[in-house]
């Protein structure tokens, strides 16, 4: 049974299992014959980058960043905390969890941009491009959705739901502050 909080879902735990290996398909081809480090976001990206990286045929080192949003909705955000290890030199994935407004993502490269990678491309589970306010490259993405805000596969509402293997619309009539 579904909890409450959910209106439908979006994408089965099948579906997305399925749409995760097709993508690891195409990122082993685009960068086979090179080793990749998988640069995850914490928390949302975590599930996501597991499913992906044991999908991948090409050789994975992983590595995360935290960030911190200041200046309530104005995509002002901050590393909270930074990669371990450098990347110079390295083919780089930023992994997300979801691309909304691009502000987040579009800080991250410029980040990891000034860090010298070999290359530096990003993998999104989501895309909800019509809420897109910075143009960021995405190369890579599992699936594109409408303007519902959505839980599971890593995505949370006040910290939960992050543990679903399906991709679902919060029910707006449980969970009023939506
Ligand atoms: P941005 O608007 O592209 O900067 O996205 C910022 C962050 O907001 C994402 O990385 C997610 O953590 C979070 N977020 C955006 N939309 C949703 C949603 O529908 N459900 C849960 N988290 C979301």
């Amino acid at each position: 049974m579904t909890p409450p909080a959910i209106e439908r879902i979006l994408f089965t735990e099948e579906q997305v299992d399925a749409r995760i290996r097709e993508v690891a398909a195409e990122i082993s081809a685009r960068y086979e014959g090179r080793d990749l480090k998988l640069v995850a976001v914490l928390k949302g990206a975590v599930f996501f980058l597991c499913a992906l990286a044991r999908a991948l045929t090409v050789p994975v080192k992983i590595d995360f960043l935290a960030i911190s949003s200041f200046g309530g909705h104005s995509g002002q955000v901050r590393i909270a905390k930074d990669l371990d290890h450098p990347i110079e030199d390295e083919d780089v994935l930023l992994i997300e969890d979801i691309v909304d407004t691009g502000l987040t993502t579009r800080y991250l490269l410029q980040s990891l941009a000034g860090r010298s990678p070999r290359s530096l491309g990003v993998c999104t589970l989501l895309d909800r491009s019509v809420r897109r306010i910075a143009q960021v490259p995405v190369d890579f993405r599992c699936f594109e959705i409408p303007d519902r805000f959505v839980i599971g596969c890593g995505l949370d509402y006040k910290q939960l739901y992050r543990n679903l293997g399906y991709i679902a619309v919060l029910n707006p009539d449980k969970n009023r502050e939506v």
